[in-house]
C-alpha cells in the first residue's frame, strides 16, 4: 500500500499545501509595506526550500522566468529530493506582488504538480484568456466569438438576462475596447488591478464570488496555473498566446511551440491529473488572507486534486516570528 502510486499522490498533495503555505508565511511581513521585490524574494526563497523537501524528481516548467533572468525557480530548474515520481511543477510564489505590497485583495501563493510532460511549457508572453464555470456544454463560449457574443451565449446557457452576467477583466489600457464592448451588452464588469489566476478561479464558484466569466489578456504562465485550478474545481478556460515581437516568438520556439495561433483548452494546457495548492496572502473572494493575532499567524490553503475532485480548505496556525 505504502508503495502504490495512489499513496504517493495523496501524501504528496499534503506536502504541496506546505509549499504554498510556506511562501505565504514568508511574505507576511511584507503585506502593505510597499516593497514588491522583497515580498516576492521572501516567497521565492521559502517556496524553493519547502519544495526541495518533497520526495519528487521535479522540473519547474512554469516558474520565475528563464534561467538567465531568474536565479531561483527558473524554468528547467530541478526541484525536490530526487527520490519519488517524475513531475512537472508550475508555480508562482507570489501571484500579485503589487497587491501584496499595497495590501489589496486576492494576492495568492500558487503551485501545481502533475506527471512529467503534462503541463504546457507556456513562454513568458501574454495569453488571451476566456473562462467560465462548471456545468456548461463545451464551447458554450469560445475565443473566436466577439466579446459581446460570448456574454449573450453565456446568458442563454445560464437561462438569465444579460444584465445578470458579471465579467471579470484586468484593468489595462489594452482592454479598453473589450471593456466598452462588454458594457454595451448590459453585463456588469468587475475590474481587477492584478492577479488573474484568482480572477479566473472566481468563475468556478459564481455564487460565492459573483463572477460568471473571465476575459482578457494576462500572463501565459498564469494561464496554465489557472487551467490547473479549473481542472480541479470544474469550469472551462481557453487561451491563445499573444506575441508582440520576435523576441516573444523566439521564447515560444524555445518552449517547443510551433503553432503560434493555437487556441488551448484547459485539458490541452494540463493534459493529466494535477494537484493544485494556493494559500491566501491578502483577503480575497476565493481565499482569506493571513490573519495576525497576538503571537500567532494563521493561513488558509485551498488544496485540490483533479483525479478525485477533492477540495480541501486547510487552516494553519503557527507562532508568529
Ligand atoms: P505579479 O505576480 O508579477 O505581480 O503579476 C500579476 C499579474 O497581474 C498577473 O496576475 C497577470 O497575469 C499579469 O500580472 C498581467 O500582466 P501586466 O501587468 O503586464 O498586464
Amino acid at each position: 500500500m505504502a508503495d502504490s502510486p495512489e499513496f504517493h499522490d495523496r501524501l504528496l498533495s499534503l506536502g504541496l499545501a506546505r509549499v504554498s503555505e510556506a511562501a505565504a508565511l514568508a511574505s507576511a511581513d511584507f503585506v502593505g509595506r510597499g516593497d514588491e521585490k522583497a515580498a516576492d524574494q521572501a516567497a521565492v526563497n521559502a517556496m524553493r526550500n519547502q519544495l526541495n523537501m518533497l520526495d519528487i524528481q521535479g522540473v519547474v516548467v512554469i516558474g520565475e522566468g528563464e534561467r538567465d533572468e531568474a536565479p531561483m525557480l527558473f524554468i528547467g530548474e530541478e526541484v525536490g529530493s530526487g527520490a519519488g515520481p517524475a513531475v512537472d511543477i508550475a508555480l508562482d510564489p507570489l501571484e500579485g506582488t503589487t497587491l501584496t505590497a499595497k495590501d489589496m485583495p486576492n494576492a495568492l501563493t500558487v503551485i501545481a504538480m502533475a506527471p512529467r510532460g503534462t503541463l504546457l511549457h507556456a513562454p513568458d508572453v501574454y495569453m488571451d484568456k476566456l473562462a467560465i464555470g462548471p456545468g456548461f456544454a463545451r464551447d458554450t463560449v469560445t475565443l473566436d466569438m466577439p466579446p459581446a457574443e460570448r456574454v449573450h451565449a453565456l446568458a442563454r446557457a445560464k437561462g438569465c438576462d444579460v444584465d445578470d452576467i458579471t465579467v471579470c477583466i484586468l484593468e489595462r489600457p489594452r482592454h479598453e475596447d473589450l471593456i466598452r464592448e462588454v458594457r454595451s451588452t448590459g453585463a456588469a464588469i468587475r475590474l481587477i488591478t492584478d492577479g488573474d489566476v484568482a480572477g479566473v478561479m472566481h468563475v468556478a464558484e459564481p455564487d460565492l464570488t459573483g463572477i460568471d466569466m473571465y476575459m482578457g489578456a494576462g500572463g501565459a504562465p498564469e494561464g496554465v496555473l489557472a487551467a490547473a485550478a479549473l481542472k480541479c474545481m470544474g469550469g472551462q478556460i481557453y487561451g491563445r498566446l499573444q506575441f508582440r515581437n520576435d523576441d516573444e516568438r523566439a521564447r515560444a520556439a524555445k518552449a517547443g511551440i510551433t503553432d503560434l495561433d493555437r487556441i488551448y483548452t484547459r485539458d490541452e494546457m494540463v493534459t493529466a491529473d494535477v494537484i493544485f495548492s494556493a494559500t491566501g496572502v491578502t483577503d480575497g473572494s476565493i481565499l482569506p488572507g493571513m490573519k495576525r493575532e497576538p503571537g500567532w499567524l494563521t493561513t488558509e490553503t485551498l488544496l485540490m486534486r483533479s483525479k478525485t475532485g477533492s477540495v480541501r480548505r486547510m487552516r494553519y496556525r503557527t507562532p508568529a516570528k
